[in-house]
């Protein structure tokens, strides 16, 4: 997954001659993807019907086409421009595999519209990396990280990637999760759950929250959790860490501090765990300091 903050459909994509796609979609040479499709690759889903939340650039459903084998994938955003653009990515990259590919058009967030609703109840997994973090601008949010880090979170301008990496955290309040960031993605098994209730789910993480929390969050909605693929990455530096600040802070004095610890590393091996406060003196001091985490792809089974 790339990072940059265009404001623009301006980054070509590897392999689309003439296609624009935004910044934020994935980048088929990037650590995120490669860590993806790896997952993707021992998911089995050769033959199978798989619907992608949040396609992109469509690099996973060409992916899931050409190298998994994919018998047919369904995929939507919330970003309406992106069912398009992923296919003519698939026309441009295996044109023989295209009728194989059905985009979902319209903003569609998850699966909440009946056309979505509808195609996930035939298919045999799903599959997405959707924002773990809150958008700074949200109420909830702003008052959570005041009342816990006494200073508001660092805003920047509303660029293009910022549907891909920041989510409405009020509107997940409902979601127990949603205190660690994983709201988006609890809604999501939850969604998955009631629609498709024998499909496998395979979601790619930032393990940031502790790989824990992302166990738990599948056990909790009754999916048996399984690592299909890890990897470790340089902590983005435009990417803001005080959501997790605030999270250690929230647990400070519970006597659950155990339960919760962030993950973050002072060397890309990953021997050298720092917590999030750690890992922010790190960057307060030298914000060029490379400060690391590791990212994973989960399968999650449907325990009955
Ligand atoms: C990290 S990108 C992954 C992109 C994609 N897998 C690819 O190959 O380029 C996350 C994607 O999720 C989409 N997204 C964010 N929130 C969403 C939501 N609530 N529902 C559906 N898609 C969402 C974003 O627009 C973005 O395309």
């Amino acid at each position: 997954m790339t990072m940059q903050s265009d404001s623009t459909l301006a980054t070509p994509l590897t392999g689309v001659s003439g296609a624009q796609v935004p910044g934020f979609a994935f980048d088929p040479t990037d650590p995120w993807t490669v860590t993806f499709q790896t997952g993707l690759d021992r998911a089995g889903l050769t033959g199978r019907r798989v619907y992608e939340v949040g396609v992109g650039s469509g690099a996973n459903i060409a992916f899931m086409l050409r190298h998994c084998g994919a018998a047919m994938v369904l995929g939507s955003d919330l970003d309406p421009r992106l069912p398009l653009l992923a296919q003519r990515l698939v026309a441009e990259v295996a044109p023989d595999l295209v009728h194989r590919f059905r985009p979902i058009s319209g903003s569609v967030s998850l699966i909440d519209t009946p056309v979505a609703m509808g195609e996930v109840t035939a298919v045999d997994a799903v599959v997405a990396c959707l924002p773990q973090v809150p958008d700074p601008e949200d109420a909830l949010y702003s008052q959570f990280h005041l009342s816990q880090l006494a200073a508001a979170a660092a805003l920047r301008d509303r660029a293009a990637d910022h549907i891909a990496h920041y989510y409405p955290w009020t509107a997940f309040q409902d979601y127990p999760f949603n205190a660690l960031g994983l709201g988006l993605n609890e809604a999501l098994l939850r969604r998955v759950r009631a629609y498709a209730p024998r499909a496998e789910v395979v979601l790619n993480f930032g393990c940031r929250i502790g790989k824990m929390a992302l166990f738990a969050l599948f056990e909790a909605n009754r999916y048996r959790p399984e690592e299909l693929a890890s990897c470790i990455v340089r902590q983005h530096q435009g990417t803001d860490i005080s959501f997790f600040m605030a999270v250690e802070a929230a647990m400070r004095g519970t006597g659950c501090e155990q339960d919760l610890v962030c993950e973050f590393y002072a060397d890309p091996a990953g021997k050298w765990p720092l917590s999030a406060s750690e890992a922010k003196l790190l960057l307060d001091a030298d914000p060029a300091t490379p400060i690391y985490h590791e990212i994973c792809v989960l399968r999650g089974y449907p325990v009955p």
